[in-house]
């Protein structure tokens, strides 16, 4: 199957459902990417400059029980690199022997993260993997037999429905071996109303960063999508313990997605769900470790206890 088969049929499942949906991770194309560049410098979208800061404070922290002999460093889903280049400088600079191993199904993320790190820091072994997660840690492990410190940053684990979540660490736990670590950012819980200007910035990027969506369905798949009739809505549900972003449609309208040989019918004001960004509670980041056969090693916070970054240990003692 083509990426482009694979966007088509993920397209048709999500607006074939009730409520309708659309899958996250195409918002990323060149121009998602460079509008989420954009998001990570907002003043409202606290998340990338708190774990930035987490990691200034903690690395020596962070990496006090990180092998003594030569190890993998792997990063899943590594985007520029710039937090992890803290954790990269001061394992060189304490003479520690590693490789990096960053793993993207992006080719042209793997390629400009490595030459940029391999320009700014020319002592570093650095392999990009462009793989899926799982196969890239597989892969790993039959090559090398070294001990793995791996690292899930960013709360990208936020974007998975809870189920999902739980699926995907259970697979890592599977990828990996006896006293393997897991840095993990995640997102916390805290007031509402902060949550909610991260998500709907006063300047309107995120609104076009969602919105990229629907423009790239229509250069991709050859839809009509008019973008000017569809309206941006995002908000923190405190039920569900996510903030959710929606596109809607604002009036009753046909969208025809050539590719798929349909139409779509939407209704006035009719939801689309394209971004759900979960938040966790120090107990329930326990719990999703023990339930997936991880130990907690250690939590780092900001002062604000706005983020953590947790460090797990696989535990597979038989
Ligand atoms: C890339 C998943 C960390 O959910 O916070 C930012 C993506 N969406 N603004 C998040 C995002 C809207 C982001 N992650």
């Amino acid at each position: 199957m083509t990426e482009k088969d694979r966007f088509a049929r993920d397209v048709l499942h999500g607006l074939n459902a009730t409520p309708k949906t659309l899958p996250t991770k195409y918002i990323y194309d060149a121009r998602g990417s460079e509008l989420f560049e954009q998001i990570m410098h907002l003043p409202e979208y606290y998340l990338t400059r708190t774990e930035h800061q987490i990691f200034e404070n903690y690395r020596e922290a962070m990496l006090q029980h990180a092998p003594a002999r030569h190890f993998n460093l792997v990063e899943l889903g590594a985007g520029n690199g710039q937090k992890t280049k803290l954790l990269l400088e001061h394992l060189l600079a304490t003479d520690r022997s590693f490789t990096y191993y960053p793993i993207d199904i992006s080719q042209s993320a793997i390629d400009q993260l490595a030459g940029n790190l391999q320009a700014e820091l020319p002592d570093l072994e650095v392999e990009g993997l462009v793989m899926d997660y799982f196969d890239g840690l597989t892969w790993l492990n039959q090559r090398t037999h070294r001990p793995n410190l791996v690292l899930f940053l960013g709360s990208n684990i936020g974007n998975f429905t809870p189920g999902f979540q739980h699926q995907f660490l259970e697979n890592l736990w599977f990828s990996l071996q006896h006293n393997d670590q897991l840095l993990i950012g995640m997102d916390l819980k805290k007031p509402y109303r902060i949550i909610n200007k991260a998500y709907d910035d006063a300047q309107g990027i995120t609104r076009e960063f969602t919105l990229n969506l629907l423009h790239r369905i229509n250069a991709v798949l050859e839809a009509d999508f008019d973008t000017g009739s569809f309206s941006f809505y995002s908000c923190y549900n405190p039920l569900v313990g996510a903030n959710q972003a929606f596109i809607y449609s604002i009036r009753q309208q046909e969208v025809r997605i050539g590719a798929l040989q349909r139409s779509f019918h939407f209704e006035a004001f009719e939801p689309i769900l394209v971004e759900q960004s979960f938040k966790f509670s120090l107990p329930e980041i326990e719990q999703l470790a023990h339930r997936t056969g991880f130990q907690i090693e250690d939590h780092f916070m900001d002062d604000r206890s706005l983020f953590v970054d947790s460090l797990w240990l696989c535990h597979k003692p038989e």
